[in-house]
């Protein structure tokens, strides 16, 4: 099974790393994105001869040049020149990532994945897609638990997802997983009232919220004929305090209508995001307070448990029983 050292880690955007060297953090690390000679490379980002941030240099022909010696690493990692130094260079190295490129992100891996990245649900298929990076004072779980928390909607976004009267209807709720992802299928649930489910929804047939290994959190939005719109964040831990998303967001390409819908919807989740990252954001200042302090997970908390199974590389309970719930959402 693949863990998370093995697995692919969306960073960046491609858009982001043109030709000045980029830092990210990564799993508390410091990893300087640059574009190499053999395309996008990663690497810590630490000169190893006196610690200085590699991502403050340049980059020259392909390589990766230091701001305080002149020392210069290639893709690979391996030290290629020491300006003032005649003779071979001496074979320093400084750690490198895994790194490539593919559908407009960047992702790299600490250890040896044996396949290609994950992307999202709707690769090959013709979509117009929108691509969107976010940093959040959060946890991985906790962030990837928001996305897909249907109970919270009411109240931290009223009237953006849903709309300002207190009205619920009744939904089923269907629980399934597979080996490393769990998904809550919601049926039952017409269309919702808020701004957002206004502009892009037609009739919903059914919701769907997923979670994948390593930290890939996908929200379906189904209408009687089709898929009508998708998202898929990339959550990524930078460090203890702050989680990384990259997202793609997708709808099937009608043409004009999809762009202006598109056009709107982007700036709507910017402002959900917002409203999302403020309650993660209180919650984090406020557990510093009790930090040994446990948390309750209550009867509308489906995902929870599972979701941290498959963190820890474990197989969640769903993918041998499902679970039906109904509740009024
Ligand atoms: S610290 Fe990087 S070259 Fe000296
Ligand atoms: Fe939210």
């Amino acid at each position: 099974m693949n863990t998370s050292k093995d697995a692919w880690h969306a960073v960046a955007l491609s858009r982001e790393v043109r030709t000045k060297p980029v830092r990210i953090l990564h799993e508390g690390e410091p990893v300087v994105l640059f574009r190499g000679k053999s395309g996008i490379a990663a690497l810590v980002d630490r000169c190893p001869h006196r610690r200085v941030e590699l991502s403050k240099g340049r980059v020259v022909q392909g390589d990766i040049e230091c701001p305080y010696h002149g020392w210069r690493f290639g893709g690979d990692g391996q030290c290629s020149a020491i300006p003032g130094h005649l003779g071979d260079v001496p074979r320093y190295r400084v750690k490198r990532y895994q790194a490539l490129e593919q559908d407009g992100a960047i992702f790299i891996s600490n250890g040896t994945p044996d396949a290609p990245p994950y992307v999202h649900c709707m690769i090959g298929q013709k979509i117009a897609l929108r691509h969107v990076h976010s940093s959040s004072a959060s946890t991985l779980i906790d962030a990837a638990e928001n996305i897909l928390d249907v109970a919270h909607t009411h109240f931290t976004h009223k009237g953006l997802l849903r709309g300002f009267s207190a009205k619920r209807y009744n939904v089923d709720v269907t629980i399934t997983g597979g080996k490393d992802w769990v998904e809550a299928c919601y049926t039952g649930e017409d269309r919702q009232d808020g701004l957002i489910s206004r502009l892009l929804d037609g009739e919903r047939t059914k919701t769907i919220g997923r979670f994948r290994s390593p930290g890939i959190v996908e929200l379906e939005y189904w209408g009687p004929k089709e898929m009508t719109i998708a998202t898929a964040f990339h959550l990524n831990t930078a460090d203890v305090e702050t989680v990384n998303g990259v997202g793609w967001i997708m709808a099937p390409d009608h043409g004009v209508i999809t762009w202006a819908k598109s056009l709107l919807f982007k700036p709507m989740m910017h402002f959900a995001l917002a409203q999302d990252q403020r309650v993660l954001k209180s919650a984090q200042n406020n557990a510093r307070f009790a930090p040994d302090s446990k948390i309750i997970n209550g009867p509308l908390d489906f995902l929870r448990t599972d979701m941290e199974l498959i963190l820890a590389g474990e197989r969640p309970t769903a993918a041998d029983a499902p679970r039906h719930h109904t509740i009024e959402l």
